[in-house]
């Protein structure tokens, strides 16, 4: 099997590669901030100081006034978020509150909401349309009490769709309902101002912008209150114990600054590549677009983000596992939709929420580019999805 180069690694939603700035910035935080910033020793001191000047220029590249927690990544971020705001919002008497999830969140978000309901809390999930974007009617239907807490993905990860979030968020202060924001997709996508988006808490995570793997960030208004998901030392103000990961954290710094300035110096080149590629795909026979058209209304996706559903020959629908193993054959790594929450037979819980059929929903795949892509890395792609499609035997279904 091919193994695929960076030009063949088109699978960003599931994580990038450390860009070099970024290496270097957490090599030489490692080798002069190695110690434990809670030491009162001068090592120990230096520590601290570099984990907060991290924390500082994190918060001014996302305009974030209130908290800023580090965790492990985006699942824990959400978990904090979810389980932390609701051990404040409920102490489990009385009639039970309810919380509003979309109907194609991360597994993360699904998982954390189930805790709450072992818990006792309500869970009603608000629906999306035929293009994966949350219908804003039930969600003003389904904020109505008992309802207390409301999570929802921004960025969509296998299909694109981007909420409208500015409609969300007012929807849930005129509610008086707290609102967390899933923002892993979207960090480094879009460049936004968390003080002005009028949400609660947001989780982030620095490895799908080519950061370090193993940190994440919750971002918090100021003034909500978290209870911690396990205890220890006290750090993060309390909200995370556990000794921080210094390095890491100038990462995770570095990594949005660098994106940040490239999505300064050039907003839609993304969205510009990404737009070429996807007219060129479906001019093949077989592939059809998922999710919102970029080029009919581009705030509605994630600007790096294609994903297709893929039928054969006779016009049936390919299951997207197919695809992906044929083209990592050919150098390229791509995702099938359901990479993260498969049904087992591939079928994908978020096309199915979108209401398409069960072969149907066993049929996506997903491309998604990075910032090192240039136009000359994706033209053969188009020709070998399609001989890859052609190569699909039927038994593969
Ligand atoms: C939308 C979304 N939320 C949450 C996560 C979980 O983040 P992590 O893998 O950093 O825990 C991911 C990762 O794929 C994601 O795409």
């Amino acid at each position: 099997m091919a193994s695929a180069t960076l030009q063949g690694y088109l699978d960003c939603s599931a994580t990038t590669p450390l860009a070099p700035e970024v290496a270097s910035a957490m090599a030489a935080v490692q080798a002069s901030a190695w110690a434990n910033p809670s030491s009162l020793h001068g090592p120990g001191l230096a520590a601290a100081e570099t984990l907060e000047r991290s924390r500082q220029r994190l918060a001014e590249a996302l305009g974030c006034s209130g908290q800023l927690c580090f965790t492990s990544g985006g699942t824990e971020s959400i978990h904090l978020a979810l389980l932390g705001a609701a051990a404040h919002l409920w102490d489990g008497t009385g009639s039970a509150p309810r919380c509003l999830i979309s109907a194609v969140e991360h597994p993360a978000t699904t998982a954390a909401a189930e805790r709450l309901g072992d818990l006792g809390w309500q869970i009603s999930r608000v629906p999306v349309n035929r293009e994966g974007l949350l219908e804003l009617d039930q969600l003003e239907t389904l904020l109505k009490p008992p309802t207390r807490l409301v999570s929802l993905i921004w960025g969509q990860s296998e299909v694109g769709s981007l909420m409208p979030l500015a409609a969300i968020a007012q929807r849930c202060q005129q509610a008086g309902v707290l609102l967390h924001v899933d923002a892993v997709q979207v960090l480094g996508q879009l460049p936004f101002d968390f003080d002005a988006l009028g949400v609660d808490l947001m989780s982030l995570a620095a490895h799908k912008l080519r950061g370090p793997r193993g940190i994440g960030l919750l971002l918090a208004r100021a003034g909500v209150p978290l209870k911690p998901l396990f205890g220890g030392g006290g750090q993060e103000g309390g909200w995370r114990s556990g000794t921080e990961p210094v390095a890491l954290a100038a990462g995770f710094a570095e990594a949005v600054e660098r994106r940040l300035a490239l999505l300064e110096a050039a907003p839609r080149a993304m969205a510009g590549l990404r737009d070429g590629l996807l007219t060129s795909l479906l001019e093949q026979p077989g592939l059809a677009l998922v999710g919102p058209d970029p080029r009919r209304s581009p705030s509605d996706r994630l600007p790096h983000h294609i994903s297709l559903l893929v039928s054969g020959q006779d016009g049936r629908p390919l299951p997207g596992r197919a695809l992906v193993k044929q083209l990592s054959k050919e150098g390229y790594a791509i995702s099938s939709g359901s990479a993260c929450q498969s049904h087992g037979d591939g079928r994908s819980p978020v096309l199915s929420a979108m209401g398409y059929d069960p072969l149907t929903a066993a049929s996506g795949i997903r491309i998604t580019l990075g910032d090192w892509h240039r136009p000359d890395d994706l033209l053969a792609l188009p020709e070998v999805l399609s001989r890859a499609i052609r190569v699909s035997r039927p038994e593969l279904r």
